[in-house]
């Protein structure tokens, strides 16, 4: 392959990201985590599912970064996941740590890459690697967006029984319990759901995505979800990897557009070969705007949390 993506973290998101990467044959991959044995384990597994997968997507698996050198794209899903109970922030001070130490490895490695963050909690973590890394606005994003527009495509689809490719969905804000989803902007076919579906079942439908991730770890106990995490942050990578341009809600740094500056928040944005190449700037009603106001406060609040760790 002519692109290599490196996957530093090879628990359940970080694995599964890089057996979806080489499926989808788009990139080289190196998995990194610092259990040793674990990556080489995995990504020796994966290279033996290739002749059966068809595809000749080279994985290596390693607890150093050299093998990294040069990356185009590096996914950190490094730190620690939740468990029942816990609220994203509750990860902050563990993963901050994690993410600062991992960020200056790639960093000096892969100058040129765009990093997709993964960890949570996930705003706070893209500040921790935009500082860490002196990298342009444009080559730090965060998954959470694509995610939790996933989700809510999910519901709408078995909601009104129909293909989940007729779906459309948009979640802006933080990655937290403040997120916004935008009905007004959630379509099935072109057509806004806030047509289809009673206002009761759009909230309700909103708020099952809000609580989305939490319904998933409640039912596994242990560990937080990884399918639909690792689906969304491969879905980042293919449209820069092929300079698709593709409109995609992530975590970007805002400097005034939406009345933000300063932070990384959820919204839709352009992503191609360079990364973030347009943050995308909707009409919101008031209230959508209030609701991405308390989001931005809430992330706000966790960053300014950061200081005391540093
Ligand atoms: N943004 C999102 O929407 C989203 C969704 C799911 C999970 N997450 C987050 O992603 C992270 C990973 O989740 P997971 O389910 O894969 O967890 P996991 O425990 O399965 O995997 C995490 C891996 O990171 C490794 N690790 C820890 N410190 C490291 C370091 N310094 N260098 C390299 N590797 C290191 C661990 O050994 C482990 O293998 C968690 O913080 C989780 O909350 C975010």
């Amino acid at each position: 392959m002519d692109k290599k993506v490196t996957v530093v973290g090879a628990g359940n998101v970080g694995a599964t990201a890089a057996q979806r990467l080489c499926e989808k044959e788009l990139c080289d991959v190196v998995l990194i985590d610092i259990i040793e044995g674990v990556p080489q384990g995995k990504a020796l597994d994966l290279t033996e599912a290739a002749p059966i997968e068809k595809h000749d997507a080279k994985v290596t698996g390693t607890n150093g970064y050299e093998a990294s050198a040069g990356s185009d794209i590096i996914i950190i899903t490094a730190g620690i996941p939740r468990k029942p109970g816990m609220s994203r922030d509750d990860l902050v001070s563990t993963n901050a740590g994690i993410m600062k130490g991992v960020v200056q490895q790639v960093a000096t490695l892969s100058p040129e890459a765009v990093l997709i963050i993964v960890s949570n909690p996930l705003d706070a973590m893209c500040h921790v690697a935009y500082e860490t890394s002196g990298f342009p606005k444009n080559r730090i994003l965060g998954m959470a967006g694509v995610l939790d527009s996933a989700r809510f495509r999910a519901f709408i689809s078995m909601e009104l029984d129909v293909s989940v490719e007729n779906t459309h969905a948009f979640v802006l804000g933080g990655h937290g319990d403040t997120m916004v989803p935008l009905p007004r902007y959630s379509t099935v076919a072109g057509i806004p759901i806030t047509e289809l579906l009673s206002k009761d079942r759009i909230d309700a439908l909103v708020e099952r995505t809000a609580n989305g991730g939490a319904e998933i770890v409640s039912l596994l106990k242990t560990g937080s979800a990884y399918y639909a995490p690792a689906s969304a942050a491969v879905e980042m990578a293919e449209s820069i990897l092929k300079d698709k341009k593709k409109i995609l809600p992530c975590a970007a740094y805002l400097e005034g557009e939406y009345g933000i500056n300063g932070l990384f928040i959820g919204v839709p944005v352009k992503l191609g070969r360079t990364g973030i190449e347009e943050v995308i700037q909707i009409k919101l009603t008031d209230e959508e705007e209030a609701a991405l106001n308390k989001s931005a406060n809430a992330v706000q609040e966790l960053v300014d949390s950061m200081k005391h760790l540093a």
